[in-house]
């Protein structure tokens, strides 16, 4: 292996083994959102309500996490969905499935492990692909993509989330201010709006854009704290860095009168008409 390989082996065991070996960082992340979100639609209600899900449909998500998706917009969704639930981590699959399952709401709910490059499955078996905030963890994302492509069936439609170069620009802020510019090796890995737009229309016949309105409207700094403490750098920092960054955060909170708006740039793309290459 040559050293970028290296970086990226250790980026995803990073991945599977500290940062998504269960749902505990991501929902640090995810309370910011629910807490302070100001759109009119919750995120994952909005995202499902983007297409209209065909009778009986075969489902998979790709880097599914917790499976919250399918609880949080269960009442927008039909109940004759067959879900296939896969991560590259075993924890977040076992506690998708034990989630969806509980729910007794769809015809069908399965778990894999599997990594969205090399994905166990059949040529043209799903109906619905879902990746919601995956691909930029992904060392090839256009063969992830490219995998997605291969497992729809042609008339079906593929579902990917990710940010625009915006997105959570105040925190960046934050984060840079303690830590300077640099990305950490363990986050580098790239797939943005811009990125998808590019790389999107090689795999599908069409592909659109469908932006999410939303920002956070923070009341609470150490909500912002913990949220910035599920990653590195904040994750692990020594402890005066640690205070640097509270110190920042409160700094943020006071020049806004005790609140902090944070904005969003997020969205969906929904893709069509495979192109089985
Ligand atoms: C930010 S979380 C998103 C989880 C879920 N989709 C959501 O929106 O709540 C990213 C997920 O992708 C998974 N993941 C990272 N790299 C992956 C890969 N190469 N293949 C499959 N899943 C991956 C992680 O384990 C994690 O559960």
């Amino acid at each position: 292996m040559g050293g970028g390989d290296d970086v990226a082996a250790s980026a995803q065991a990073y991945l599977r083994h500290v940062q998504y070996r269960d749902s505990s960082r991501l929902a640090a992340r995810a309370r910011l959102h629910v807490k302070y979100s100001t759109a009119p639609v919750a995120w994952f209600p909005w995202v499902v309500s983007q297409i209209d899900w065909p009778a009986d449909a075969e489902v998979l998500e790709v880097g599914c996490g917790a499976g919250w998706m399918w609880a949080e917009a269960s009442a927008r969704l039909p109940g004759d969905l067959s879900l296939t639930l896969s991560d590259i981590s075993a924890g977040m699959a076992r506690e998708a499935l034990g989630r969806v399952g509980s729910l007794g709401r769809y015809r069908r709910a399965t778990a894999a492990v599997a990594d969205v490059q090399r994905l166990p499955f059949a040529d043209r078996s799903f109906d619905v692909v879902v990746a919601t905030y995956v691909l930029h963890h992904v060392p090839d994302p256009r063969r992830a993509v490219a995998e997605m492509a291969r497992v729809l069936r042609p008339s079906g439609a593929v579902l990917i989330a990710c940010v625009g170069g915006d997105h959570l620009a105040e925190l960046r802020e934050i984060r840079e201010e303690v830590f300077g510019p640099a990305v950490p090796a363990e986050l580098a890995w790239s797939f943005d709006a811009d990125a998808g737009a590019a790389m999107l229309p090689a795999h599908f016949g069409s592909v659109e854009w469908r932006p999410y309105a939303d920002q956070l409207d923070c009341r609470d700094p150490d909500d912002v704290v913990e949220y910035l403490a599920s990653t590195p750098p904040v994750e692990g920092a020594a402890p005066d860095e640690r205070a640097r960054v509270v110190d920042a955060v409160r700094a943020r909170f006071g020049r806004g009168g005790g609140r902090l708006r944070v904005r969003k740039d997020t969205g969906l793309f929904v893709c069509r008409a495979p192109r089985h290459l």
